[in-house]
Parts: structure tokens; sequence; C-alpha cells
């Protein structure tokens, strides 16, 4: 691999920001020039990197080179994702993991199409409420600390799909992934900020001599080497799951967990398996999606929306009052069913089929007054009947991955071990911690999605692919954003089969949000004009303005090639040749 010694900006915001004006650019003939309110933080026409023959689009430019670079000497798109990945364990530390978990859809040039659970477990000593303090109330143990971490599935997940599917050996696709975590690679500015913020956290919990070095945290400009995790990596890299799994290195790791307090096991590693799915197939105007099925809610949400959305001819203006009310009330229904049906379906009975029929949108969609908000205590009754990582490939060869991966929160649990190099997600917190109490997301969720030992807690996490009504690869998508995920995929597929926007643009347009409760429409700061907020307003929504909604990675099929664009509201950035 021809990474420079050490490879420069983990995450080099400014250097590749893809997304400006282009005089050059030229959007495919299907495309139409989209129009953003006044004041909106990004220009419509912008242009994507644009590869000829295959293309990785992930949060670091570094992990998106290494991909590309896998599928330069030979390998598949399944190959490129799982170096990617491993990749993004090293210089993407906040999100990028051995410690986490994830999901990964792939359809393969034959046809086939595939889909992998590596979602964490709640360990074997894990209660129902042992987030609930001594006075009834929900404590932060499932978010920060030895206590909030489930089972990790990354080793055991990356590892099974590249046997599987992949071309190349794992010592090869590791190899980049080794070679940055020991000889290093600079810090940038993003991940400058992204540590300091955490600083004191990760200071807390072991990282403090690699991350936090004289009480400073890590800055732009410096380099971080990591000779503990490239010394697990490498084990992995020669003996596989195994060298994670089991043995000295699993010794150590687990037994410096139960030190400070952990409960994960040797018996919880030993039983720890990736689940292989059929993923979710649906279709959307004719085009077919491929999505990820529980123990991600992201699949089943993202369908259940498109599916009510399908029934009207078309969709309101991009921007209108009528956009945000139709968008918004087909995500108000479906994460309504979310939060309370969804949950791991080896522990209770997910009514996939149910929620996934287009006769049962019909019956939801009618619900959608014209023009009015429908308050979210109205919908119960229609039940009968922080940081993550997304990566997108696509080969010469038609083989398309996405996949997403997540520690949960930045640095996770903030828990590094020092023995192993890494750090342990705090996935507990995506579980019901006591019925009818919001998680760190605002999220109401039922029993279905209660703490169990060697349960799955219900994702967001929402990898999909998209092909074209002549069964062709379109578009790969995936987010990170915790609930937000579900709706900003969905929004980047809306814009481009309904809006027909380019790419660049259809991940600019301002997003909305709305997960049923808090019983709230959100949309991006300065993403609707102030006539529309007063129209929403007369219609009974409260819009609340806020931040980002989703960090997106996504390409697109066009003609000759591919375009690939990370979200312009990240600092990540698009490789391919
Ligand atoms: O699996 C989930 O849905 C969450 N753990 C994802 C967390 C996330 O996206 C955080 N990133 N901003």
């Amino acid at each position: 691999m021809d990474a420079q010694t050490p490879a420069r900006g983990a995450t080099d915001a400014g250097a590749a920001r893809a997304l400006q004006t282009s005089i050059d650019y030229v959007a495919p003939p299907d495309r139409r020039p989209a129009h953003f309110p006044p004041g909106w933080r990004f220009a419509a026409g912008g242009a994507p990197f644009v590869a000829r023959h295959a293309i990785v689009a992930s949060d670091a430019p570094i992990a998106s080179r290494v991909g590309s670079q896998i599928m330069r000497r030979g390998g598949n798109a399944v190959d490129a994702a799982v170096a990617t990945a491993f990749a993004l364990a090293v210089v993407y530390p906040e999100a990028g993991n051995i410690g986490g978990g994830g999901f990964m859809v792939i359809h393969l040039a034959d046809g086939r199409n595939a889909a992998i659970d590596f979602r964490e477990t709640a360990p074997l000593a894990a209660t129902r409420d042992m987030y609930v303090g001594p006075d009834g109330k929900v404590t932060d143990r499932s978010l920060i600390g030895p206590l909030a971490s489930g089972v990790p599935g990354s080793v055991a997940g990356l590892t099974a799909v590249l046997a599987r599917y992949g071309t190349l050996p794992l010592s090869t696709v590791m190899q980049p992934a080794i070679r940055l975590a020991e000889r290093g690679f600079v810090i940038d500015s993003a991940s400058g900020r992204t540590l300091r913020g955490y600083a004191h956290n990760i200071a807390e919990f072991g990282g403090a001599p690699l991350f936090v070095p004289d009480g400073q945290p890590l800055r732009a400009g410096e380099t971080l080497k990591q000779p503990a995790l490239a010394k697990t990596l490498r084990a992995i890299a020669r003996r596989g799951r195994k060298a994670f799994y089991e043995g000295p290195i699993a010794e150590a790791w687990t037994s410096e967990l139960a030190k400070r307090g952990g409960i994960i096991t040797m018996e919880d590693l030993r039983r720890y398996r990736p689940v292989w799915r059929t993923p979710i197939r649906s279709t959307y105007r004719g085009n077919t999606l491929l999505t990820m099925p529980p123990a991600s809610s992201g699949g089943v949400t993202m369908t259940e929306t498109l599916n009510i959305l399908e029934g009207f001819d078309s969709l309101p203006p991009f921007g209108s009052a009528g956009w945000a009310h139709i968008v918004g009330s087909a995500f108000q229904r479906a994460f309504v069913d979310r939060n309370a049906k969804l949950g791991d379906p080896a522990f209770v009975k997910v009514p996939i089929e149910e929620l996934t029929d287009k006769q049962y949108a019909a019956r939801l969609r009618a619900t959608i007054a014209p023009m009015r908000a429908t308050p979210t205590t109205s919908l119960k009754a229609l039940g009968e009947g922080t940081q993550t990582t997304h990566v997108s490939v696509a080969d010469a060869r038609g083989n398309a991955v996405a996949m997403t991966t997540t520690l949960n929160e930045l640095f996770g649990s903030s828990v590094y071990l020092t023995s192993a190099g890494f750090f342990l997600n705090d996935e507990m917190d995506d579980f019901t911690s006591r019925p009818g109490v919001p998680n760190m997301y605002g999220l109401v969720q039922g029993e279905a999605n209660a703490i169990a030992p060697g349960k799955r807690m219900l994702s967001a996490m929402s990898p999909t692919i998209v092909l074209d009504p002549r069964g062709k690869l379109l578009l790969v998508a995936g987010a990170r954003g915790g609930p937000r995920i579900i709706t900003s995929t969905t929004q980047v597929i809306l814009n481009v089969l309904d809006y027909r926007m380019s790419l660049a643009d259809a991940m600019s347009a301002p997003r909305l949000h709305h997960q049923a409760l808090p019983d709230s429409l959100r949309i991006e700061d300065r993403g609707i004009t102030p006539a529309v907020t007063d129209s929403l307003r007369a219609m009974g929504y409260h819009p609340f303005f806020g931040g980002a909604i989703g960090l997106v990675n996504a390409l697109m099929r066009v003609p000759g090639g591919f375009e690939g664009v990370s979200d312009p509201r990240g600092s990540g950035s698009a490789a391919g040749f």
C-alpha cells in the first residue's frame, strides 16, 4: 500500500471538500437543477467526486483511499469495504471501530444480495433494569463507562463477510490499517476538535496516555501512533476472529475491563456470532431497495415511509410546506411503529411483513390530513393490524456494499482498553432502559427493545442499495446520526428518485426529521423559508430548527462511471479511480 508515513489528515476536512460549485461539472441529463432557500448553507449545483471504475465514500479520506487502493489492486467491493472499515478503526477512532458493531448490505454483480448483522449483544450478566437507579430514575451508565458496552461484533462481522464474499486474504485487506496504526497518521483539524470535546471522558477511562498526553488532547498536526492497536490488528490479520474473541488478547482486554467494573466475559465473546440475514427488498416507484432488517430498524422504517409516500402521485415541491408536511408525516407514522414494535427478532416477534406491506402503508397514508399536523399521541392506536460512520462502495464488476458501523456516541463509552488498543462501544443505550423514558436520541421505545442477556439492541442504521427499474445498481447510501440516520438516508433517496436532483444536490439539500416522539418536526437551520415556517405553524406544527440532520455517504452510478459524495455537513470524502 502506498500510504505515506505518516498519512496526512484522518478526516482532512478542507482538503477534498468536494461540493464547491464547479463550472466543469455537468450533471447527468436526467437530473434537474435544485433550488434551495436563500441563506441555506450549501449552494446547489455542486460537483461530486467522479470515478470511472470504482468508488468509496466514507467519513475519513484516508480510509476512502485505502478502499480505493484495494480495488485498484484487484479486490472487489467487499474487500474494499472491509479494508475501509479496519482503516476507519485506526484513523477515525471516534466511530470506526473494532470495539463496536454494525450492519452491511451487499449486492453482487450476479444478482445475489446479502446482509450481515454484526450488532453488539447485551452481555450475559446484563439485566432488564440495570440502568435504573434506586430512585427509579435512568442513570447515565448506559452511555459512559465500563457498564455501557455491548459485546463487540465488528471483528466477527468483517471477517465473516470477507470469507464469504471477498477475494483477497484478510492479511492483505488489513495491511493498510496495520500500517496506519503502526506508523501513525497526522491528526487533522476535524479530529482535533472532536478529541478536544471528548478529552475529559477519554482521560477518565484509560485513553489519556495516547489521546490526552500531559493533560492536553492531541491537536491537528500531531501524529497519532497506536502500537497496541497495531498489535491487535496484526493478530487478527494472522488468526482471524479467534484472535479477538479467544486467547491472550481477549483474556487481556476482558480482565482489564473487569478490573474497571465491566461485565463482558470470555463466555460472552465465545458466544458472539454475526447473523446473516435476508435484506428487506421493497420497491419504490419502480426502483428496488435493498435494506437492513432487524436488529436494525432502519430498513423497516425506511420501507414503511417510502410505501406511504409512494401513494402520492408526486411529492409536493421540494422545500414547500407540503413537502415538510407529507414527508414529515410519513416518518412520524413509521417511527410510531418502529419505537413500539421493533426489537431483536431472536427475542421478540417482529411484524416485518405487515409493516413493509403496501396495503398497510395505504392505511397509514389515509391518516395524513391535508395540510394539517397530526399529534403523535393520536397515532398510537393504529398499532393493530453520537457516533457512527457509513461507507458506500462500488466496484468495476458491478458489486456494491453499504456498511454502517458504530460505537454509538463519539468514542463509545469512552472506555479505552490499553491492553488491546481500542475504545468500547456504549451501545447498551440503544436498548429501552425504561419503557417511556427517552434515550440519548430522545427515542421513546417499548418492551420489544427491553434489555435481555444475549439480545441485540435495536439500531437505526440503514445501509441501503437502490437498483434502478432495470435492476442495475443506481445508488448506495447510509448515514450516521442515531434515528436521523433513517430520515437523512431516506431523504437522499427521495431527492434522487422523486426530485431528480444530482447526487451532490441531493446531499446538500436541507433535511427534516420526525421521529414521532418528541412530537416535533425538526428542520435544519435556515432549511426552509420564513413563509414556509409560517405555513407549517398555521398547519399545527411546531417546527424546531437545529443543526445537521445525519451525515450521509453515498454514491450513484451515472453514465460512464460513478459519482461519490461524503456529506458536506461532515469532513469525509470519496476516493476512486
Ligand atoms: O445503532 C444506532 O442506531 C445508533 N447507535 C447510532 C448512533 C449514531 O449514529 C451516532 N452518530 N452520530
